[in-house]
């Protein structure tokens, strides 16, 4: 059963970033205090909220230590990450150096600050490998096939130590292809958020492969939602956050080729190394543990996400 009380003090890690701004807008919405720490390295085209706080730091660090005790949040919100599959496959040490690192600090500050209930971002894309079937199970081993998705698992084993070593109670939400309003378009990550930048560019759309490659879409409202849930909750462990379909990235492609009225066709590149084949995610236990899961359609999610694009300013190109 899905315990419904949700924390009054949340620091949020990465707050200012994509996943982060649509968090923290639905805990401010529920009348909560919010600490944002964001070293603004990646952050949205986006404001916080007035009576939200905000520490421009690395979240392991020194200062991100004293806001934390300065603040007392009853639970924290890790969602600050540097980059994906790509970016830590090119420098796996440095990858472990800015981002494991950085999150160990973290864990350790937020149970020094007394928080009592820490729930960090993983990747349900990049935790499974290659699962043996789908949907993916949160029973399955994880078997990465990336730095970055060994960063996350690492990340998970850390925070269940944690959990164990302080008694503090923890969560891992393995995330799928999280899409939607404020991504990144500019980046190397996010085929939805690059595919919309091109399409209002008026330029065709790239798709890495043969494009069968498949991914679990949901749409980032949902992924917000998922977070206030699991805050809220007292079950530890790892919990899937998809949709339990899996899509293409041909058809997510044409679909917004479609919906754009794009008179093209996709142009095709290299796979990328590092990339699963096929992905989905069970989400039973998210429904059982959170009382969670997705509202939005694809079709719907996409179509949001596209006039989002197509009404914002172009953007410059972010780190
Ligand atoms: N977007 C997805 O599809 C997806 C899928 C699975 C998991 N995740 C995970 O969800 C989390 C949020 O992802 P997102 O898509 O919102 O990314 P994002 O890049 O939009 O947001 C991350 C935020 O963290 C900040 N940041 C980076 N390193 C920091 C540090 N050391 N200290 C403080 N702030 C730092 C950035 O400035 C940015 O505002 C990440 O952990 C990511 O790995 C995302």
């Amino acid at each position: 059963m899905a315990e419904v009380t949700l924390p009054e003090r949340v620091a949020v890690t990465g707050g200012a970033g994509f996943i982060g701004s649509h968090t923290v807008e639905l805990l401010v919405g529920r009348g909560r205090r919010v600490l944002i720490i964001d070293d603004l390295s990646h952050a949205c085209p986006w404001q916080p909220p007035a009576d939200v706080e905000l520490l421009v730091a690395d979240c392991g660090s020194d200062e991100a230590a004293r806001a934390l005790t300065d603040f007392r949040p009853d639970a924290v919100l890790h969602l600050a990450a540097r980059g994906g599959v790509q970016r830590a496959r090119r420098d796996p040490a440095a990858h472990v150096r800015a981002a494991v690192a950085s999150t160990v600090g973290l864990f350790r500050s937020a149970v020094a600050a007394g928080a009592r209930r820490i729930v960090t971002a993983s990747s349900g894309g990049a935790a499974y490998g290659r699962p043996p079937r789908l949907p993916a199970s949160e029973r399955m081993r994880p078997a990465p096939l990336s730095a970055y998705g060994a960063s996350k698992v690492a990340e998970e084993v850390y925070l269940a130590c944690t959990g164990r070593e302080h008694g503090v109670s923890t969560m891992a939400l393995r995330y799928g292809n999280v899409y939607g309003e404020r991504q990144d378009g500019t980046g190397e990550a996010g085929v939805v958020a690059i595919t919309c930048n091109r399409l209002v560019a008026g330029t065709a759309p790239v798709i890495n492969g043969d494009g069968r490659q498949t991914r679990d879409f949901i749409h980032v409202s949902d992924v917000a939602a998922a977070n206030l849930a699991a805050l809220a909750s007292r079950r530890e462990g790892a919990v899937n956050i998809g949709t339990g379909r899996e899509t293409s990235v041909h058809q997510v492609v044409t679909t917004l080729i479609h919906l754009a009225g794009f008179p093209g066709e996709p142009d095709h590149a290299p796979a990328l190394p590092g990339e699963v084949r096929r992905v989905c995610l069970d989400t039973a236990r998210a429904r059982r543990w959170l009382g969670w899961s997705a509202r939005t359609s694809l079709d719907r999610g996409l179509r949001c996400t596209l006039a989002y694009f197509q009404a914002a300013p172009r953007p410059a190109a972010r780190d």
